[in-house]
């Protein structure tokens, strides 16, 4: 496994591989690495020829007052399981190298941005299209995963890549999650036991939603009324929105359909979690 700190010269070894004609699949993370990632991971291993993972907290996707500082690191730990996973590259690059003091040119997604995560947390997203799209200019891959845990940044990156005709397959990938339900994220690690219990409200409230979708129910006020008592009636826990929405596009929809996802956020102390299932 090769490691590469510098752009230049993860540039060099792309344009050797590009020679050969074999294919690139690319994960992007922000390390602190959990089975999430590997189940990406495995998936991009089974069909490339070369498999590049790149670990890079982001600082322009955290807002003042976000956990930028405190989100959790491990790097050492990390290469040891990219190793075990039979990654051919990992890119780890300084804030430095990937942004200029004077940097200027950013990429927005409109509107899909500015709603649910994005109302949350401004510039969020301007923040993940840039540095991905970078990324992706950078290690010019064939194809690149990304998981559902996340879907509303998989939406936006679908949108940026078909927008922008970035010449790269994004492939979704199923959310990984622990042995309770609780959705697999680098987040985990700041919450308690008891917080870890309380957190579960999130994904009983999406069970509880797509429990009563299976059985018929497609008005979506109802079915979020039900899921949002879950939420409301655990203590220590603030929920922040829960929304069933297009899967293509993120819009509202009144009546359930085979492209609807209901899609939440909650927060426990200062810790930020998401989830999502599709209807
Ligand atoms: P990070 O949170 O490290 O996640 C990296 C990738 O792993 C994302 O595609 C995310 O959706 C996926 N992932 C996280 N938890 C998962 C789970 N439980 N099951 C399946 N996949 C999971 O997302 C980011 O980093 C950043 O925003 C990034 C795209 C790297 C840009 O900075």
């Amino acid at each position: 496994m090769e490691i590469f700190k510098k752009k230049e010269k993860i540039g060099e070894k792309i344009r050797e591989i590009k020679k050969t004609g074999k294919k690139i699949g690319f994960v992007a993370t922000m390390g602190y690495l959990h089975n999430g990632h590997i189940s990406l991971i495995s998936k991009a291993r089974e069909e490339n020829d070369i498999v590049i993972v790149s670990i890079f907290v982001n600082p322009t996707q955290f807002g003042p007052g976000e956990d930028f500082e405190r989100y959790p690191r491990n790097v050492n730990r990390d290469i040891e399981l990219l190793e075990k996973e039979k990654v051919d590259i990992v890119f780890i690059p300084d804030a430095d190298e990937m942004y200029k003091k004077d940097h200027k040119a950013w990429v927005n997604v409109e509107e899909y941005s500015e709603i649910l995560e994005g109302k949350l947390r401004k510039g969020h997203f301007r923040g993940v299209c840039t540095v991905v799209a970078k990324l992706f200019n950078i290690i010019q891959p064939d194809r690149s995963y990304f998981g559902w845990k996340d879907a509303q940044q998989l939406i936006i990156i679908k949108k940026m890549v078909d927008d922008l005709d970035i010449p790269v397959e994004i492939v979704g990938c199923p959310t990984l999650r622990e042995k309770s339900g609780l959705a697999e994220s680098s987040r985990n690690i700041y919450l308690t036991e008891e917080e870890k219990q309380k957190a579960l409200c999130l994904y009983k409230a999406l069970k509880k939603i797509e429990e009563m979708a299976k059985k018929g129910e497609k008005n979506t006020k109802k079915l979020i009324e039900e899921g949002k008592k879950i939420i409301l009636s655990t203590g220590g826990v603030e929920l922040q929105y829960l929304e069933i929405v297009n899967i293509e596009n993120l819009q509202p929809v009144e009546k359930i359909d085979n492209n609807t996802i209901v899609l939440g956020a909650i927060k426990i102390g200062n810790v930020h979690l998401i989830d999502n299932i599709f209807l």
